[in-house]
């Protein structure tokens, strides 16, 4: 803003708002790593849960310090993944789609999640009818949503989706099993702005990003490989793992306040950041 001097600032096209939202989490009380769903998990390796409960209570006290609200699920017991909310549901316009897990492991956390949203009041909740993980493969960014498929979220899901939530749908189709879910391999920044790692997506896939978002920030394979992409973003703060020290550099120049929050424990499930948090959107206000 100028002061009223004669040397009027110039505008900062850089200039950001972080916007209060309000998420959904799940304390990890149960969190193990058992089966293998995904390269990440080893089950013959040692988990140290008392490690990822202090990592997601961090995760929680940063959301609260910017100023967000955090919901939280109770936990159910013999369900270990149940911390990464992200893949509960997709909730948009106050509208909820319902997740149906691809893996019998993490069936019953469907249910689970949808009876939470039931609970608060939500009115418009749909129990789908094909397979999709949630917020892990949709990202809404501005009043159009990015759909992940290849490896969980089914490809007619993206369809249920656009014509429940009457928003259009972009199909993008992941390719590298260690970025199993579009959250791992791309994230919003704003309501125009992505960051993504280009390798993780088809040659077709990679092409619609480019003409959607020809400024996107792109990740390098090193900052892919600590979940760099698996932030969640107000406008302005972006939480992300402290390791992707490239993202970081990056989104600074870009004028983006990023916040490293280590989430190696959890990342032994594959998961981090923002696989643990489901934003719940409000309906637009008219
Ligand atoms: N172990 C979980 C799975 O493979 C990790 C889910 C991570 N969540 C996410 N939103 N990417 O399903």
């Amino acid at each position: 803003m100028s002061s009223g001097g004669t040397q009027s600032e110039p505008i900062r096209p850089t200039a950001r708002r972080a916007t209060p939202r309000r998420l959904l989490m799940c304390r990890p009380q149960h969190f193990d790593v058992t089966y293998s769903i995904n390269p990440w998990m080893h089950p013959e390796k040692p988990v140290d849960r008392e490690s990822a409960l202090l990592q997601w209570e961090r995760l929680r006290e940063v959301y609260l310090s910017l100023g967000h609200t955090v919901e939280v699920i109770e936990p159910v017991p013999g369900l270990p993944d149940m911390v990464f909310a992200a893949n509960g549901a997709t909730v948009v316009d106050g509208k909820v789609l319902g997740a149906r897990f691809r893996h019998v492991e993490r069936t019953a956390e469907g249910p689970a999640y949808l009876a939470w949203f039931v609970q608060q009041g939500y009115r418009e909740v749909l129990w789908p009818e094909f397979v999709n993980e949630g917020e892990g493969d949709y990202l809404p960014v501005g009043r159009r949503i990015l759909a992940g498929t290849g490896f969980r979220t089914d490809q007619r899901s993206h369809y249920e989706a656009q014509e429940f939530f009457g928003l259009p749908v972009t199909s993008l189709t992941l390719v590298n099993p260690e970025h199993y879910h579009l959250d791992t391999a791309l994230s919003v920044l704003s309501d125009t702005e992505v960051m993504y790692f280009p390798a993780a997506f088809t040659p077709g896939s990679r092409s619609v990003l480019e003409t959607l978002f020809p400024d996107a920030i792109l990740a390098d394979a090193q900052d892919a490989a600590v979940f760099g992409l698996n932030a969640f973003s107000d406008g302005l703060n972006v939480v992300l793992p402290q390791a992707a020290a490239g993202l970081i550099e990056q989104l600074r120049e870009r004028g983006f306040n990023p916040v490293g929050v280590d989430t190696t424990e959890l990342l032994k499930a594959g998961g981090a950041a923002k696989c643990c948090t489901l934003e719940l959107r409000p309906e637009p206000r008219g």
